[in-house]
């Protein structure tokens, strides 16, 4: 399990970079040459195979690409997982699985995120583990799109939303612990499960939208980890909305960031694997291998003067103050 190590990061996101787009642009373009489909997010693609009710999409493109990934919409894209090609429970588990180490400046050489102007910053890792539920594992997926959103006013940021699981926290932006004092907020991204958090330490999320410090039930592990940068290797987005429409136009910033796999309804995981797969178990419906989540387009990025999303089960509430995680 070492190899999970990769998503255990610290990720800090540029405030400033929401605002000045034209050095943004510079930044990417000098910090990446052309992108291979090696170990950015296009791998995901060339390691698994459109499904529906785990039996190959026919009449799909092949290869499918950031490109063109979109073309699976008008193949009842919304239940079609991208499934792993090679069993994701095999041991050793695929390396495609495993994600990038970030180096010492917190580069995650050949790995790529994406980032949304404006509105949201989508995290992205290959692998979701769930954690540890008394003993048993639970939730563990492919994909998972994890996200902070920064909230501008007049240029100056207000408020962060982290999102966790189905749900997350807000918080001023006043309130967020910056690295090294600055202007950049720190994010925690929990072991397995990617959840982001605004300090270190154990957190409970039992409770959808509270942080809460003592390990019930469900509990998230953060601590400072690596230092992952995810402005040193990431794609750049724009996204904007129709008048009266709740379906996100992306735009890239420049020419070798591609948008279309934005675009995609369906699934960036295996479909939760039957009863009848080996490992396969649940309590109460929570799943030890749950389906796939959803892609950056299903975020709720129009969130109209908000911050958290529409469908937060919580109510959302900008925090003055960060929870600081139980420390063990
Ligand atoms: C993350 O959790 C896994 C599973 O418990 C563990 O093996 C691994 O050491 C943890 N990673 C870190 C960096 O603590
Ligand atoms: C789309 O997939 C779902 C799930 O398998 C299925 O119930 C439905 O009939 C499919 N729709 C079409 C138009 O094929
Ligand atoms: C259960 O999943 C396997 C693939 O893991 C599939 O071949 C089989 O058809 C599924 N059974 C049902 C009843 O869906």
């Amino acid at each position: 399990m070492a190899s999970l190590s990769a998503y255990f990061a610290v990720a800090i996101l540029t405030a400033q970079a929401y605002c000045v787009p034209t050095s943004r642009n510079e930044r990417r373009e000098a910090a990446l040459p052309e992108f291979v489909n090696t170990y950015d997010l296009g791998a995901q693609l060339a390691n698994t195979q459109p499904q529906i009710d785990y039996k190959v999409v026919e009449g799909a493109l092949s290869p499918l690409t950031l490109y063109n990934l979109d073309s699976l919409n008008a193949l009842n894209g919304s239940n079609i997982y991208l499934t792993s090609i090679e069993s994701t429970t095999s041991n050793p588990q695929p390396q495609w699985l495993k994600g990038v180490v970030p180096d010492s400046t917190g580069k995650t050489n050949g790995a790529s995120k994406d980032r949304y102007r404006k509105d949201e910053a989508d995290e992205y890792g290959r692998y979701n583990w769930g954690g540890k539920v008394i003993g048993l594992n639970f939730d563990d997926h492919i994909g998972d799109w994890e996200h902070t959103m920064t909230r501008f006013s007049n240029g100056e940021p207000e408020a962060m939303w982290y999102s966790q699981h189905g749900s997350g926290e807000a918080f001023e932006f006043s309130a967020i612990p910056k690295y090294g004092n600055g202007v950049r907020p720190i994010v925690y991204s929990a072991n397995g499960s990617h959840a982001n958090y605004a300090t270190s330490g154990t957190h409970d999320h039992t409770i959808p939208g509270l942080d809460l410090p003592l390990g019930i039930a469900l509990v998230d592990y953060t601590d400072d980890g690596y230092l992952w940068d995810p402005t040193l290797s990431a794609y750049y987005a724009s996204v904007s909305f129709a008048s009266g429409s709740t379906t996100p136009v992306f735009a890239a910033y420049d020419s070798t960031t591609p948008v279309n796999w934005l675009n995609f309804v369906g699934k960036w995981g295996d479909q939760q694997y039957n009863s009848s797969y080996p490992g396969q178990y649940d309590v109460f419906g929570q799943y030890r291998y749950s389906g796939g989540p959803t892609g950056p387009e299903a975020k709720d990025l129009n969130r109209g003067e908000g911050t958290c999303p529409s469908g937060d089960p919580a109510p959302c509430i900008v925090l003055p103050a960060v929870t600081p995680g139980e420390k063990v």
